[in-house]
């Protein structure tokens, strides 16, 4: 097709590269080395814990959608009974408190936990009237990500974990200390990548980090499973994809090289409900955008669900006639 370019093919030459690196990176960190208070991935792999996985939401690219998708993908999961804490990682630039209707709740964040300056509980934001299975961890919104520590992460995560199924982390946009920190403990990660090709190629790059620099990478095969990634494609305009205005799914796919957790397509229903404080999935099922959530969340709990809106919606004919 028009858009699989020479550009498009080099992209993909290179993931199969940054893939063939994975497990031989180096297995130091800035901070030194930490106490491995979380429960070792292992365990969880073979259903020996009772910890719950830890979910990174990343991207590389900015704006794509990260934080939109967080909040809606956490409430799904809490509506479907999992205990689910999701962590806004976007230290300095809070949102996620906006997106779930909680910013004026929040008395102390993820930087008050770092700093011990309160208990973790204490910074706990329970979503008492929609899902009571979801709590919230805001972001400082003054403070510098410099805080951020492995062993300072580690500790909150093996909290979180302690107490939830799903503990979803809201990775900060690029591959600086933010976004490396938020995937280095993942168990799962949804890259979220829209369809263009700058989204996918930093989408590649994020790929590329967690599979060398994540802690799984980092103890390797012999001892854990690698982190489980699949491709969340978030603003899709089935129309111009059919046009070759823009990549396709499997453009993307071919890319990338994931599985796709959903497809979520681009909605003018999305806006008002981020500033409303409601995410998206609130909305009833055969809201596009909304259904996609639905669907994303059930996939990723492992139920197999075909896509929907995907495909242009058909024309009336008297559209076609008046416009
Ligand atoms: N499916 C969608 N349809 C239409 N607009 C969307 C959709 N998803 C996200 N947006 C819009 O895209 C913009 C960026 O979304 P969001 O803040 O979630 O991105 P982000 O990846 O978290 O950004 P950052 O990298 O800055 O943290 C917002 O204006 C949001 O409303
Ligand atoms: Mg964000």
């Amino acid at each position: 097709m028009m858009i699989a370019s020479p550009r498009l093919l080099s992209l993909g030459n290179r993931s199969l590269l940054v893939r063939s690196c994975r497990y031989f990176s180096s297995t130091t960190t800035s901070d030194g080395p930490s106490s491995f208070v979380l429960s070792h991935p292992s365990t969880v792999d073979h259903g020996q814990t009772s910890r719950g996985r830890v979910i990174a939401i990343t991207s590389g690219k900015g704006g794509v959608g990260k934080t939109t998708v967080s909040a809606s993908f956490a409430l799904g999961l809490a509506s479907r009974g999992k205990k689910t804490c999701v962590v806004d990682f976007d230290i300095g630039l809070r949102n996620l408190d906006i997106h779930l209707g909680m910013e004026r709740r929040v008395v102390f964040d993820m930087v008050h936990c770092l700093m011990e300056e309160c208990q973790i509980h204490q910074a706990l934001i329970k979503d008492k009237k929609r899902e009571p299975n979801l709590s919230l961890l805001a972001a400082s919104q003054t403070r510098d990500k410099e805080v951020l520590t492995v062993a300072g992460v580690e500790r909150i995560l093996a909290e979180l974990t302690n107490s939830f199924d799903c503990v979803v982390l809201d990775s900060p946009a690029g591959i600086e200390s933010g976004a490396r920190h938020a995937m280095f403990f993942a168990d799962d990660a949804i890259i979220v990548a829209n369809p263009e090709l700058s989204s996918c190629r930093d989408a590649d790059k994020m790929v590329g980090f967690i599979d060398s620099k994540s802690r799984r990478a980092e103890l390797g095969p012999d001892e854990c499973l690698p982190v489980s990634m699949t491709l969340l494609i978030n603003r899709y305009d089935a129309e111009r994809a059919q046009a070759e205005e823009s990549l396709a799914i499997n453009d993307m796919t071919e890319l990338l090289g994931l599985p796709v957790v959903g497809v979520i397509p681009e909605s003018r229903d999305v806006l008002p409900c981020t500033n409303l404080g409601n995410p998206v999935i609130t909305l009833p099922d055969n809201v596009p955008a909304s259904g996609a959530f639905h669907d994303m969340v059930d996939r990723f709990l492992g139920e197999e669900k075909e896509l929907r809106f995907t495909t242009p919606e058909p024309v009336s004919f008297f559209k076609k006639l008046f416009g």
